[in-house]
């Protein structure tokens, strides 16, 4: 297979491309978490850069909980506008693009909620950002539940081609399926049946908003990487229940907050606390080998879904490595999206990816691996890695050129104050159920 073939859709929806701009919070929504002329701005570069599918970065469902401030949020008609101009500049040249979807559920900064939701009260500990969280209600998930259905409806009418669940990388669906941070013992935890039902729920409740023709993609989870965690087997077999569901695209990545395996963080080098580290058996990106693996578990069920794995693909080599194996049949990239917006253009063409578009976390040398054995200089570093991509972001949607340099940790002291800053000027939060 060939990165320039194109893939249909279950539901008919044709990608021009094998190639696709993986998930990365934007953080530019204005005061009231509206989108802004700089999604409309971010979004045409990407466009006109090749890629066959564009998802955006996390869109909350609901105000009171997001996953940073300068999320967008949408939960009513307002905004719509700005909406328009974001899916009309993002789908230029035939592009699809698909909006995520997302609650963060524990992962919700103080900042933003000093009382998240979770489906256990089970804090996430990470340097005092995240605040105690309170059990859901059985009336909460089900008002999370119409929340889903609700955005995607929106985002369907402000003309985004496609949705995407986010139900990786720890957000609430994520957690929902790890038995580490779902302790209930209700109909909505225990069995992996039990931890899957809210993923289920909201892939009907969507379905059922959307019709049939129109894309609905997961964001799964491999593994959470903790032992005792959501693991290999789990993701495969809500893997055979999201075909049997009939989503049209699934996508493999992994870890969560707590364990950034989605951007390479394996954690302590030193100690391999992370049960998966001595296993090492990548040929090419994070995931692909787990990938492969959901792949051949769904052909032996005989499900067909397309899949698409992300993470750590820095070569054209890799990538088509990836596509002749057979089973996965996109492949996604994010950071090399932020210096440039055209690579998927470059490696349609037949070039490669620039060593310069590899970001900083290359760092290596003694001190580096030695710091590495504490888990706050792991973070800050990892951290350091998503402000650096995230003010290369910025900078684009301004209409900058984002391939000036800056360090990791002067981009996270920004990036940081333009958090606290977004957040000081939002608008109270709305408590409301959603319609
Ligand atoms: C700045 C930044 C923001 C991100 N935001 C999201 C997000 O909103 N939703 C999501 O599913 N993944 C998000 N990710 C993860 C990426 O989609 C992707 O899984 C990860 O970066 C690995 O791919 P890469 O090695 O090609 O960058 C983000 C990553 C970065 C660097």
């Amino acid at each position: 297979m060939n990165l320039t073939n194109t893939l249909e859709l279950p539901c008919g929806a044709r990608l021009k491309n094998r190639i696709v701009k993986a998930a990365m919070s934007e953080g530019i929504a204005d005061r009231h978490d509206h989108a802004t002329p700089g999604h409309s701005q971010l979004y045409e570069k990407w466009a006109r850069g090749g890629a066959s599918l564009l998802i955006t970065g996390n869109v909350m469902v609901d105000r009171r909980y997001l996953e940073r401030p300068g999320n967008v949020v949408l939960e009513d008609e307002s905004g719509m506008l700005a909406l328009q101009a974001w899916s009309a500049a993002g789908t230029l040249g035939q592009t699809h693009l698909w909006m995520q979807i997302s609650h963060p559920g524990r992962q919700c900064p103080k900042l933003v909620s000093k009382e998240p939701l979770a489906p256990s009260a089970v804090q996430l500990n990470l340097l005092g950002n995240f605040a105690k969280p309170r059990a859901m209600t059985e009336e909460d998930i089900e008002d999370v539940i119409k929340r889903f259905g609700k955005s995607a409806s929106l985002a369907q009418q402000a003309g985004f081609t496609g949705v995407q669940i986010n139900a990786a990388h720890g957000y609430l669906i994520s957690q929902f399926l790890s038995p580490q941070v779902n302790r209930r013992e209700d109909k909505w935890g225990g069995s992996l049946a039990n931890r899957a039902r809210l993923l289920l729920c909201v892939v009907a409740r969507i379905r059922h908003e959307v019709g049939a023709d129109f894309p609905i993609a997961v964001k799964l989870n491999a593994a959470d990487f903790r032992r005792g965690g959501f693991d290999l087997e789990d993701s495969a077999q809500c893997a055979l229940w999201l075909a049997d569901a009939g989503i049209d695209l699934l996508e493999i990545s992994g870890g969560s907050f707590e364990h950034l395996r989605l951007l390479g963080d394996r954690g302590d080098p030193n100690t391999a606390e992370d049960p998966h580290v001595a296993e090492g058996t990548v040929k090419a990106g994070y995931f692909t080998d787990y990938a492969l693996e959901i792949a051949q578990a769904l052909k032996g069920a005989g499900k067909a879904m397309p899949l698409l794995v992300t993470g750590g693909f820095r070569s054209r080599a890799t990538i088509e490595f990836v596509l002749a194996q057979g089973g996965i049949d996109l492949v996604g990239l994010a950071r090399p999206f932020c210096a440039s917006p055209d690579l998927a253009h470059k490696l349609l063409r037949g070039e490669d990816i620039p060593a310069d578009l590899h970001g900083p976390l290359q760092a290596g040398g003694a001190l580096h691996r030695r710091l590495m054995r504490f888990k706050a200089y792991r973070v800050l570093h990892v951290q350091g890695e998503v402000a650096w991509h995230a003010r290369q972001l910025s900078k684009l949607a301004q209409g900058r050129d984002s391939s000036g340099t800056s360090s990791m940790a002067l981009a996270l002291v920004k990036h940081m104050s333009a958090d606290m800053a977004h957040a000081m000027r939002r608008k109270p939060p709305v408590s409301g159920m959603a319609n």
